[in-house]
């Protein structure tokens, strides 16, 4: 059975068939450690989260809120949490995203926290780097920390119950990974299909292993995003006006659309051979991703605009120009 261990900033990533069951060894001995998670995890994955107390919060991207923050720390204050205890967020992105900030923030800072990530894209992409917080007002992620989880579990097993549009999703980012910065990534999952990849054990725990060293290389590198880590944001420009303008996509459908449109942009200026941009849109689709909008421009230009108003107005894209490297570039 294949088990890596990956560090990034001081951070345990361990990823492997079974290995949520490592949650108590990662766990100092003794400590009290609340787990949190949402209603679907908490439904699917109840058995393993085992006997431990819980919070559980209601999901979806509507719910990343301070709101829910603030019912978090309620919860922990009926519990008698005090800053000696542990959190341990188990679930999707959101989750991981609600706890690493309530774990920085409540009674300024508890002792640990640590992540079960039980969604794919969860386990490639939200749960490694430290970036965590809430949406304000619909926009994503304007009130947060980075804050490192002490460790993170990644247990392919877990992603059996996960809805099959779910792991599609997180296929988006395992796709923008290889793009990014690892060709071998992406032929991988070029070459397989979606059912491949859920059939094959070791398949996806290679491929989950390639994205979080990917993603880890990069954070190692740069943990603010001054310059490396904005790679990262591929997609993600207009991913999130479009995740912010739709309710149709889900933020990994919303990252296939924004790479699509991106690589189009990139081929139409010069910058990306037709034929990498075919086979990257190709791989999208292989997966049943989308790769195009209804929504106007204008509204995509608007909705940049104030995503990116804490850049100081000044917007990058980030560009492919090959299968495997990106460029970061202020267009127009
Ligand atoms: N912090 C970061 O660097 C970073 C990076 C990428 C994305 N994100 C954030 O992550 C979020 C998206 O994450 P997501 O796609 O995991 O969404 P999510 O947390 O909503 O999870 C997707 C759905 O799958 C369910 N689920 C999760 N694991 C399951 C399992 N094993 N079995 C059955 N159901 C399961 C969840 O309950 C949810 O309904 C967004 O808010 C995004 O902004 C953060
Ligand atoms: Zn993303």
């Amino acid at each position: 059975m294949v088990r890596e261990e990956i560090r990034v900033k001081g951070s345990r990533i361990v990823v492997g068939e079974g290995v949520a069951a490592e949650l108590g060894a990662m766990l100092p001995e003794g400590v009290r450690a609340i787990v949190l998670t949402d209603e679907n995890c908490a439904a699917a994955m109840g058995a393993e989260m085992g006997g431990r107390e819980r919070i559980v919060i209601a999901g979806g991207e509507e719910n990343k809120t301070l709101a829910t923050v603030e019912k978090i720390y309620r919860g922990l204050i009926e519990l008698g949490a005090d800053r000696g205890t542990w959190l341990v967020g188990w679930g999707g992105g959101i989750v991981t995203d609600v706890a690493g900030f309530v774990a920085a923030t409540y009674m300024r800072g508890m002792a640990g926290c640590g992540y079960v990530a039980s969604s794919l894209l969860a386990q490639v992409d939200a749960s490694v780097g430290g970036k965590c917080g809430a949406n304000v007002e619909g926009y994503k992620n304007m009130a947060g920390v980075f804050s490192q989880p002490d460790f993170v579990l990644c247990d392919t097993a877990l992603l059996a119950t996960l809805p099959e549009r779910e792991f599609r999703a997180g296929v988006a980012e395992m796709i923008k990974a290889g793009v990014i910065g690892d060709v071998e990534l992406f032929e991988m999952l070029e070459a397989h299909g979606e059912e491949e990849l859920r059939a094959e054990g070791e398949l996806l725990v290679q491929a989950v292993v390639a994205a979080v060293r990917l993603k880890a290389r990069i954070v190692e590198a740069d943990e603010r995003e001054a310059g490396e880590r904005r790679k990262l944001n591929l997609g993600h420009t207009v991913g999130h006006a479009v995740e912010k303008l739709s309710r149709r996509w889900n933020h990994g459908e919303a990252v296939a659309i924004g790479m699509a449109e991106v690589c189009r942009e990139s081929a139409r200026r010069g910058m990306l051979e037709v034929g990498a941009r075919d086979r990257i849109i190709g791989a999208l689709e292989r997966y049943g991703l989308p790769t195009e909008h209804d929504l106007t421009p204008e509204a995509i230009t608007e909705a940049v605009r104030r995503d990116k108003k804490a850049e100081s107005g000044c917007l990058r894209w980030v560009v492919p120009v090959a299968v495997g490297e990106v460029i970061v570039t202020s267009w127009d």
